[in-house]
């Protein structure tokens, strides 16, 4: 039997622009038409009035905007509670203007010289050297990416990461995808003491160093603190290239920094397109306006929802490709909210696959969810709903009507947003109008900005995570990380005396 051919499907078109790409072919960026049609939207109709316990009223939504607007204006002048040792953690607010074009190039030069020499990209990192970089990646690129040719990928390596999380048999898979390929890594790390990260380095070098010896140098990008730290030391040791994590740039706000561009230029995005997303999101966040700025309305509309008892964020997708950008998320807003006893649990969700899993209790359980829609209006595809003669499963009245595939996505957001708002769950939508690194930079500017907002309103500084130092501490012990022997006594000590319940 002959392989399938696809018979009357088009040409896939985010392949097309991943091979334009190749050609140095970009977006419009700069003209105001792409702009206004590329402008991500926030739209709060079925917010308010949601039937049941913990509605949201427009009244309510109101009497918040003097405490945000103050926020705001602290935010702006670098004040309040966003210090982390004596620095205040908000670098990243201005940074999409002033980035140089000048640090682009130097970006994209290094990305772009080691791509041509590799055919595998590992990206290490945790958290948010992780997260951010692999969102934007699969927001822009085919889904399955590393299985094209080159060629279709638009000339750049297969991209792979590790370190975010401690799995061998993860990790021992991944080495079978990079067995015989040219390899090159970036290594990722603020602290440079991330155990997961540095064990995947550990490894990870030694395979580079025992294939390339020397050479294996060459192969290697660090990404880290500028003067401290580990990795530095072994980087100018061994005269690895370096990218600098700025001081004042927590992990979850660094997309924007070197943390994010390196990688997202090795994978051939268009990277100063990304930097105008944040830009023009930047200007609009900046507005004194309340109405006007994105980031203002969608901080209260959350915190208000938190206030009404909402506990659970479903951040929702119709976009394959925006599932990433709800898990870079689904860190953002719990790690920058989670003190205190106060903030939301951000769930991220397929939709319609999630609707077939746990939209019963999204529809009809606890009133205790806000849902919040990313929203893709067109993407890159589209796909015809061919007539059936027979018509055994009733749906040749799409075909005849000109319905596609896209059609019935779009109403698995209008659909459940309806429903679910009838059902008592208040929603937010963020429309994304097509699947660029421009409308991808601007969604990330508008939800750091509101996560920063949020900080005020809750009372706490959302730059910090004291609480995932906690685990660590009870990790080292648990390894035996030399300097944690007495937390290691106390922690057998109050074990011993548990009573084990196992069954
Ligand atoms: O947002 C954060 O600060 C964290 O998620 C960090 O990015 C994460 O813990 C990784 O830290 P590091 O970059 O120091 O390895």
């Amino acid at each position: 039997m002959e392989g399938m051919k696809l018979i009357g499907i088009q040409e896939n078109s985010t392949v097309v622009v991943q091979k334009a790409r190749a050609k140095g072919e970009r977006n419009p960026f700069k003209s105001d038409s792409f702009k206004r049609e590329n402008r991500v939207t926030l739209d709060l109709t079925y917010l308010f009035d949601a039937p049941g316990p913990g509605s949201i009223s427009k009244e309510d939504f109101e009497k918040l905007i003097p405490k945000a607007m103050k926020a705001h204006q602290l935010l702006r002048e670098n004040k309040g509670d966003i210090f982390d040792k004596g620095i205040a953690m908000t670098g990243w607010q201005d940074m999409p203007v002033q980035i140089t074009p000048s640090h682009i190039s130097e970006i994209n030069d290094a990305a772009r010289q080691l791509a041509s020499r590799i055919d595998a990209y590992v990206s290490l990192g945790i958290g948010g050297s992780y997260l951010g970089i692999e969102a934007t990646i699969k927001a822009l690129t085919h889904t399955y990416f590393n299985q094209l040719s080159r060629e279709d990928r638009g000339g750049v390596p297969e991209i792979y990461f590790l370190g975010q999380n401690m799995d061998p048999d993860y990790f021992r898979d991944t080495l079978d995808m990079l067995e015989g390929k040219r390899v090159g890594v970036n290594v990722i790390s603020k602290s440079g003491t991330t155990t997961e990260t540095a064990i995947a380095f550990r490894i990870i070098r030694k395979l580079m160093e025992d294939n390339w010896g020397e050479a294996a140098a060459g192969l290697i990008i660090v990404t880290t603190d500028k003067k401290k730290g580990a990795l530095r030391r072994l980087a100018e040791q061994k005269g690895y290239t370096t990218f600098v994590v700025p001081d004042n740039i927590g992990g979850r706000f660094s997309v924007l920094s070197d943390v994010g561009l390196v990688g997202l230029s090795v994978a051939g995005i268009d990277i100063e397109e990304f930097v105008e997303g944040f830009k023009d999101m930047r200007e609009r966040c900046m507005s004194d306006d309340f109405w006007q700025n994105p980031c203002l309305a969608h901080a209260v509309a959350r915190h208000l929802a938190w206030q009404k008892g909402k506990k659970i964020e479903v951040v929702a997708t119709n976009s394959t490709a925006l599932y990433g950008v709800a898990r870079w998320m689904e860190q953002l807003f719990p790690e920058s909210e989670g003190h205190k006893g106060h903030g939301m649990w951000v769930s991220p969700s397929l939709y319609s696959e999630k609707l077939h899993a746990n939209g019963q209790m999204v529809q009809e359980g606890e009133r205790n969810i806000l849902e919040t829609f990313l929203y893709l209006k067109e993407h890159d595809n589209r796909l015809n709903i061919p007539l059936d003669e027979e018509d055994l499963d009733g749906l040749n009245f799409l075909a005849q009507r000109g319905r596609d595939m896209n059609f019935v996505n779009r109403m698995v957001v209008e659909g459940p947003a309806y429903a679910h708002y009838k059902g008592g769950v208040p929603c937010i939508i963020v429309e994304v109008p097509r699947r660029n690194a421009y409308n991808i930079g601007q969604v990330y500017y508008m939800m750091e900005r509101s996560v920063a907002i949020s900080g005020y309103l809750l009372g706490h500084n959302p730059f910090i995570q004291p609480g995932v130092e906690a685990y660590k501490k009870a990790m080292f012990a648990l390894i035996g990380k030399p300097g944690f022997e007495e937390l290691r006594r106390e922690m057998e000590e109050e074990m011993s005396k548990k009573a084990r319940v196992k069954i």
